[in-house]
Parts: C-alpha cells; structure tokens; sequence
C-alpha cells in the first residue's frame, strides 16, 4: 500500500514555536526521510471559515503567511503539495455525504469540539458548519487516502472520529476509504510546548508566542521575560527546574553542542540542572544561553522567509500547482466513492445499461 501524509493548519495567523516544535518539524522530518510516496499539507482555510465566517479578510491574508511559514520551515514544493482547502471542491462533496454516517450526539462528544465549543462561548447557538468540521476534516484526510497524519495530540479525538467513519463507510458501500493512523511527536513537551508565560499551552488567543517570523530582538525581550521559579529571586537561591518554562524550553532545544558553544562551564543540561538547584546559577544566565539557541533555530527560518516574501509570486504558483495537483487527486477518489454509493450517472454507462436490463 501506498503510505500518503495528509496534514494542515487553519490559517488564522502566523505559525509560532509551539507549531514548529508540535507538527512543523516533524513533517519536515518526514518528507525528507523518503519513507512516503505523496505528502499533502493543506491550509485549511474552509475549517478556519467555520468559526471566522465573519472574518474572511484575516483567513485570506494568513493563507499567505502560513505558506511562508512552511517553506521557510523546509517544507519542499518538489517533495509535499502545499494546497488550499477550498479550491478542493471534491472535499465539500464529500463532506456531505459523510454526514449521514454521524449522528448529532456522536459529534456533541467530540472532546476537541466540546472545549473548542467553550474556548468560544458558542453554548447552544453552536454553528452548524462548526459542528460538522469533524466530519470535513475526515473529508480532508480520505479525500487523499492519507495512511499517516502527522499532528499534534489535541487532534486525537479527530482522527478517531475519522476512523469510525471510515469504518463505517467501507461497511456499508465496501471497501473503498483508507483508515488513517495519527503520527504524534516524540515526546510531551513537544506535544504541548507552554508558552512563555509558563500556562498551559503556547497560542494566539494566550498571546503568549514566539513566532517563527519574530524579528532578534523581539525574539530576546520574549525569552528574557520568561517565566522562571518565583522563589528564585538571588542568585545564590536554589531553583526549581520542574514548571520553570526556561528549563522546559531547554529540555527541547539544548542540545550537548549548544553547551560547548554557549556555556562550556557545564558538559550537558543535567549538570546545568543540577547547580541551578542547588543555587548559584542566575536566571539572566540560563535565558541568554536559551535565547542563544533560539536566535539559532529561528535565524534561518526569519531569514528564509523574508527571501520568500520578497519572491511572493513564486509563493502563489506554489500553491497553485499544489492545489491543482491535490484537486486532481481528489477528484479520484470522489468518483470512486460515488461508485460506491451508486450515485455515479454519467461517469459510465452502467446506469443505462441497467435501466435498459430493466425497462426493455
Ligand atoms: N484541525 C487542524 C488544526 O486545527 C487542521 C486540519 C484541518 C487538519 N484538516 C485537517 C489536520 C486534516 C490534519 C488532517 O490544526
């Protein structure tokens, strides 16, 4: 069997550390392993429409600013298809008829919608579309017979949703869709990478971000502001490293070479850890060596993407040759759900041969 990665974003702003080290990097990983046959990474501005219906301009303008985040992240055109969504008419069909293999309570608990539906206030006036994105999203993911998901683990309860309806639709019309398997990142932290402020998860709405796009010295006032151990206040005090965001970050970027380059006076992050605990280690100290390895990740990635914005039309044929490449995908695989379904008319001439068996 073909192993095909179908992954994506909403573009509802631009993407930050928290999606760089929660799906970016993997995805990147991914494609360059050569283990898979065809990767599409969608920007899903339909999913971003159905709770930003009445704010068509910020979706628009962030399909841009996503792309840019993907390929300055490494992400390569002549390796994935970058698409948008809803040039991908297929998946709206498909949607529908989907749609009849869920019931109404089966989607009221999904957990990502449940706390997606209260982060909203929606409460009983719930969108329909909204509600139904589950559903679209199994659209998005069969429509492309996609074996492999890489994203991040609040996606769980929707590729399990998917599953049942891929089960469900291969019962009934045989088999036809593919059932996917989710691809998470290694560990916790890279799974949930707290913001800055030490809360529960980095995101817009926390405003608690390090984007991609972050100019240094943006970068440097972030990490400098970061939250440490409140009862950490002299040097000479011992320090928590447990919910220290500054030791979370490290756990996921320091690497043994970092040390070398930046703070040879300890040989790896356990040594580090282990004086800060005892005290003598200044918090000033561990944010400007974190802040040196951030400026390294995040340099070429800045750099990058302001060569690509400079080169914008090469940006867009990107995404236009991705995106007619996806439609033509599927479109396959609609028509060959439509066969299923026996609602294929004219694809053939079956159905005449049928009614002319019946009616002559
Ligand atoms: N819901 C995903 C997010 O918010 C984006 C998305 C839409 C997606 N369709 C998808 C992810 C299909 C994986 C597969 O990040």
């Amino acid at each position: 069997m073909q192993k095909v990665i179908l992954t994506g974003d909403r573009p509802t702003g631009r993407l930050h550390l928290g999606h760089y080290v929660g799906s970016l990097k993997n995805r990147v990983d991914m494609q360059n392993s050569g283990d898979f046959d065809e990767i599409f990474i969608m920007i899903a501005d339909a999913q971003a429409l159905t709770d930003n219906f009445a704010n068509p301009k910020k979706v628009r303008d962030n399909v841009m600013e996503v792309a840019l985040d993907y390929l300055a992240c490494g992400i390569d055109p002549t390796k994935s298809h970058i698409f948008i969504q809803s040039e991908v008419r297929a998946l709206t069909e498909l949607t529908f008829y989907y749609m009849n293999l869920v019931t109404l309570s089966r989607l009221q608990r999904n957990p990502t919608v449940k706390n997606e539906i209260k982060l909203r206030n929606f409460e009983t006036s719930i969108p329909v579309g909204f509600l139904n994105y589950p559903i679209s999203q199994t659209a998005d993911i069969t429509g492309f017979k996609a074996t492999h998901v890489p994203v991040g683990e609040d996606q769980l309860p929707m590729i399990e949703q998917a599953r049942e309806i891929v089960r469900s639709f291969n019962n009934i019309y045989g088999d036809t869709l593919i059932e996917p398997t989710v691809v998470l990142p290694k560990n916790e932290v890279e799974q949930r990478l707290p913001g800055i402020d030490g809360k529960a998860k980095m995101s817009k709405s926390l405003g608690n971000c390090i984007y991609l796009s972050d100019d240094e010295d943006t970068i440097t006032k972030k990490v400098m502001s970061m939250y440490t151990d409140p009862n950490h206040i002299k040097v000479s005090d011992p320090g928590q490293v447990e919910g220290n965001v500054v030791f979370t970050y490290l756990d996921v970027f320091a690497t043994d070479a970092d040390f070398a380059k930046y703070l040879p006076e300890y040989k790896n992050l356990d040594d580090l850890k282990k004086h800060y605990q005892q005290g003598g280690v200044g918090d000033v100290a561990i944010k400007k060596f974190l802040n040196n390895i951030l400026q390294d990740i995040l340099r070429p990635i800045r750099e990058r993407r302001e060569n690509l914005s400079q080169n914008i039309e090469s940006v867009y044929n990107i995404l236009k040759e991705g995106t007619k490449y996806a439609q033509q995908k599927c479109e396959k695989t609609l028509n060959e759900v439509k066969q299923a379904m026996k609602i294929d008319y004219f694809e053939s001439d079956e159905f005449l041969k049928e009614m002319i068996d019946k009616y002559h």
